[in-house]
């Protein structure tokens, strides 16, 4: 079975899990927020939602995001989303047709790609490195290819945590402009910043028609919330609103997306946030410190935010195979392999940090430690 985001038996510790811990799920938080939304009497809520998303939450969202950014968001380039799986879906409905080229990294989050494959597209693979993706191999590539668009995720990137650094981000915007791509932008991370804050991000660095930003509730209040946004120009969010699925349905997400106003304007989402930042801050430093014990040839960078340690171990030759000798042990993880959409990458795993505490962390390396001892 494929464990994707799903839950897991109690006995099994499963790095592969890149989900909040069920002792971060705010539900406190959603009651007080819920109450204080219900208690408004507007029975508009439970309306057809407008297109966009309400009014009232992309103000209040577009405030939450300007303070965390630390940059501007406008409400009018704000779309309201299932989260990004629906998102990213979506936008290939609108800009791809079966066949068309799109360009990944290589790795990238391997369930997107699943995405991609729902829409019969074909998947170019580009190279990353520690200043994330390498813009000389897009360009390279562009001498022969004509991508609709280009899937990054530019900070904290899942699964190897890479952000893509200020230069790049800027050849990257002028390249969307002369070769007449897309660049999606997905910043599910971009507010978990631990140790360094990011650069500023790809919407924001010169001309930003060609560039969509994708972010989510996911990550930062909860997953099962379903509930993120597209952030882009007014002219594309139109060719959105006018698709058959919000003509014939609404606006998404329309109820939660009110629940959480009241969250975003009583400031209790960037309360949240911060206590949320300070566990994970915690969790990372945890993860690493077992990982330098415990597994000393372990080569990996520490990461400054998201949720992902991305683990090369130079022992190992296929760390799928181990995967499925490791299953005595207890401990899972999800294989470099998965995240590379040219069947590459066999040395890595990636390790999530997000969804155990300190003590199971540990507990997992350590029996990681004990499996790798006694198979390679
Ligand atoms: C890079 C990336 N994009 C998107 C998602 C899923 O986002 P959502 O829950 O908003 O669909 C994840 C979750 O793991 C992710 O890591």
């Amino acid at each position: 079975m494929q464990i994707a985001q799903v839950n897991v038996p109690a006995d099994l510790i499963h790095f592969g899990v890149g989900q909040p811990g069920f002792d971060l799920l705010p539900l406190d938080l959603l009651r007080r927020a819920a109450a204080h939304r219900l208690g408004q009497d507007e029975p508009a809520l439970l309306q057809y939602g407008l297109e966009t998303g309400s009014g009232y939450f992309r103000q209040a969202l577009a405030g939450f995001l300007s303070q965390g950014y630390g940059t501007a968001v406008s409400p009018d380039h704000l779309f309201t989303t299932n989260g990004i799986s629906q998102a990213l879906d979506m936008l290939c409905t609108l800009l791809t047709r079966p066949g068309d080229t799109i360009f990944v990294e290589d790795p990238t989050y391997f369930l997107a790609l699943d995405i991609f494959r729902d829409h019969h597209l074909r998947i170019i693979s580009l190279p990353v490195d520690d200043d994330g993706l390498i813009v000389e191999a897009l360009e390279e590539k562009l001498q022969a290819e004509k991508p609709v668009f280009v899937y990054t995720i530019p900070t904290f990137q899942n699964p190897s945590s890479v952000t893509l650094s200020l230069s790049r981000r800027q050849r990257l915007v002028e390249l969307s402009q002369t070769h007449g791509f897309y660049v999606l932008a997905d910043e599910v991370y971009q507010l978990l910043d631990y140790t360094a804050v990011p650069p500023q991000r790809l919407f924001h660095v010169s001309d930003r028609s060609r560039v969509i930003s994708l972010g989510s509730f996911s990550k930062i209040l909860a997953p099962g919330l379903r509930l993120g946004w597209i952030e882009a120009a007014p002219a594309l969010l139109e060719q959105l609103t006018a698709s058959g699925l919000l003509q014939s349905g609404g606006g998404l997400n329309p109820f939660t997306a009110e629940i959480v106003r009241s969250l975003l304007e009583q400031g209790w989402q960037t309360e949240f946030l911060t206590r949320l930042k300070a566990v994970y801050r915690s969790r990372a430093a945890a993860l690493s410190r077992a990982l330098h014990h415990y597994l000393p040839d372990a080569e990996f960078a520490e990461p400054d935010g998201g949720f992902f340690i991305w683990v090369k171990l130079p022992q190992v030759a296929d760390t799928a195979v181990l995967l499925e000798q490791l299953r005595p042990y207890h401990v899972a993880y999800h294989p470099g392999l998965k995240f590379s959409a040219q069947q590459g990458l066999r040395q890595f795993l990636r390790l999530s940090f997000a969804f155990y505490d300190e003590a199971a962390l540990e507990e997992g390396v350590r029996r990681l430690q004990v499996g790798l001892a006694a198979l390679v």
